[in-house]
């Protein structure tokens, strides 16, 4: 929230001052033009009049977006001011980094977007399912054609590299790909009756109106896997981003609403409310939304499934992961060292799936460190936009302190840090107004999975290793943290691979071979156990949590028979 002081300076401002070259190529190319008020509420149309947000560019403090702002509580002092600020003005403006755009959804706008896109369900429910196929197939077509500015402004405003931001575009129009399919494929069943002339079918209908409430790692890609399957279904779906990432929520509803234009469809079929944590409480607790997708924290995600189970809601969970790489003496380590140096520096550490732990056969140990600190030296902080560079930013200054918090927490309990462990200072500008750390291996003195060193998610580029020496070992430390999502082996011996994702083995939602615990494809249901929620999204059979099942039992004959051969007729 920005405080009247606050506004009070801001007035006093200069009114524009010009986004970095960088950034304005980014935002133009997707019509995000500075001099424009950024409205972050999209229920049809497009407004926002609550608090202030602001989007700060992680690689360098660089706010992105512009400040529009409504004096709260008083209409009259309506202030539209257009300007950007460096990042150490912000701080002095009190306005909190990384505490995100535009312009919000206030309570009322969150109310009236909730109650439009129940509207909008109510007429998407009755349009055939391949009809919004062919939907979902022009949001597939306008989603690749911004593949390259889309996957620029995630860089940009989360701070993954490139490739990694056009990679979140590819996995959308992936699951839109696949939803096209699935429109015409989401079949019910017909059950066999017990009694003559019966017939059961199992029938899956559009579920209603569907939140989904994503995280900033993954800005586009996850609300892809709910939208696509959401659409698919038959619901309408509201949209409640992080809101250090309101910008991308922006441009991916407005190339989304275009198309539902287009086909005459009510744009809150796929609506947008930005906000803070009040929007996202609003969301949760309205009895008008049927199923809440949230991704983030364990500990916000308890809050959500607690809420949400409260009202009787529908919930799916994607929290906290803690993934673990195990690497056996036969693994082929030319495969096995860069993939965990992707799994773990691979977006600054930033997946739920970034690999956390290294558990290694006490034989390879010296080979595989010495090979994976030096990928570890030869990496370089840089602009994400600049497509040589491999490591990015943290997103925000918060990821920081809990960077350094970790390594605090590490040094103190006597764990040797093979290298990292520190922000990196004196980065030429404009990087020195990012959030840059150096990736870090440790080795703690011992694994005790029970111990927070172990058993809690760092959402930043540390991994800590561990040594063993019989596989059922590497296993029980896998399964011993409280997270279940996602695992890697490595080995060439098949007898590893069947103890490995067998009964006795990775309990993890993800159980991979030779393939490390991030990156995974939209064609598998994507999720984790345990403290990470149980929940499933994208492939498989994810499509199933988005509709309501109803069993029809249909009589054809003359006769009305109880089940069970049940007699109730008074025979007396
Ligand atoms: C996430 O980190 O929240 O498997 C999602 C992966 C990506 C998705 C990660 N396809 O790493």
């Amino acid at each position: 929230m920005i405080t009247r002081r606050a506004l009070t300076t801001l007035r006093r401002a200069p009114l524009h001052r010009a986004l970095s070259s960088r950034a304005s190529a980014v935002l133009s190319a997707l019509d995000l033009q500075s001099g424009r008020e950024l409205p972050g509420v999209y229920d049809g149309e497009w407004g926002g009049s609550g608090e202030v947000l602001q989007s700060v560019c992680p690689t360098t403090g660089e706010v992105l977006a512009r400040v529009n702002t409504r004096a709260e509580g008083d209409v009259s002092e309506l202030v539209v001011i257009d300007l950007t600020l460096d990042a150490s003005r912000l701080e002095r403006l009190d306005v909190p980094r990384g505490e995100s755009a535009g312009s919000r959804a206030s309570p009322a706008e969150l109310e009236r977007a909730l109650e439009r896109s129940r509207e909008a369900y109510k007429v998407f429910r009755n349009v055939p399912a391949p009809k919004r196929g062919e939907i979902l197939r022009q949001i597939r077509e306008a989603l690749a054609a911004k593949r390259e500015a889309l996957g620029a402004l995630i860089s940009l405003e989360m701070g993954k590299i490139r490739t990694e931001g056009v990679g979140e575009v590819q996995e959308f129009v992936d699951i839109a790909d696949y939803a096209v399919g699935l429109s015409r494929m989401m079949n019910g069943r017909v059950v066999a009756s017990e009694r003559p002339g019966h017939s059961i079918l199992e029938v899956p209908n559009p579920l209603g109106v569907v939140a989904v409430l994503s995280a900033f790692n993954f800005p586009v890609a996850v609300y892809g896997w709910n939208l696509a399957l959401s659409l698919a279904a038959g619901n309408a779906t509201l949209w409640k981003p992080a809101p250090s990432t309101p910008l991308c929520s922006i441009a991916v509803t407005k190339i989304v609403s275009g198309v539902l234009e287009r086909n005459g469809i009510p744009g809150a079929v796929a609506g947008l409310v930005t906000g803070g944590k009040d929007v996202g409480v609003g969301v949760v607790e309205s009895k008008l939304v049927d199923m809440v997708s949230f991704t983030g924290s364990e500990a916000v995600g308890r809050q959500v499934g607690e809420a949400v189970q409260s009202r009787f809601g529908k919930v799916l969970l994607e929290l906290g992961g803690n993934n673990a790489a195990v690497v056996m003496p036969d693994a082929d380590l030319d495969m096995a060292v860069p993939s965990v140096f992707f799994g773990a520096v691979g977006t600054a550490g930033q997946r739920c799936t970034s690999t956390r732990r290294l558990y290694l056969h006490s034989s390879i140990v010296q080979a595989f460190l010495s090979r994976l600190e030096s990928l570890y030296q030869s990496v370089r902080p840089g602009d994400p936009l600049d497509s040589a560079t491999l490591l990015g930013p943290l997103h925000t200054r918060q990821a920081m302190d809990i960077y350094h918090n970790a390594i605090e927490r590490l040094q103190k309990s006597g764990a040797e840090i093979l290298t990292g462990g520190a922000a990196y200072r004196d980065l030429a500008a404009p990087l020195d107004g990012g959030n840059f750390v150096m990736p870090t291996i440790a080795i703690p003195q011992e694994v005790d999975v029970r111990d927070p060193l172990w058993s809690t998610e760092t959402f930043a580029p540390v991994l800590c290793v561990g040594v063993f020496d019989e596989l059922e070992q590497a296993i029980e430390w896998n399964n011993g943290v409280p997270q279940g999502l996602s695992s890697s082996l490595w080995t060439r011996d098949i007898r590893n691979v069947g103890k490995w994702i067998g009964p006795a083995g990775s309990d993890a939602g993800i159980v991979n071979v030779n393939v490390g615990t991030s990156g995974a494809e939209i064609g598998a249901a994507f999720g984790g156990n345990k403290s990470t929620g149980w929940g499933r999204e994208s492939g498989g059979d994810a499509w199933k949590q988005y509709v309501r099942w109803s069993a029809c039992t249909l009589n054809f004959s003359d006769a009305a028979p109880l089940a069970q051969g049940v007699q109730f007729a008074n025979t007396a």
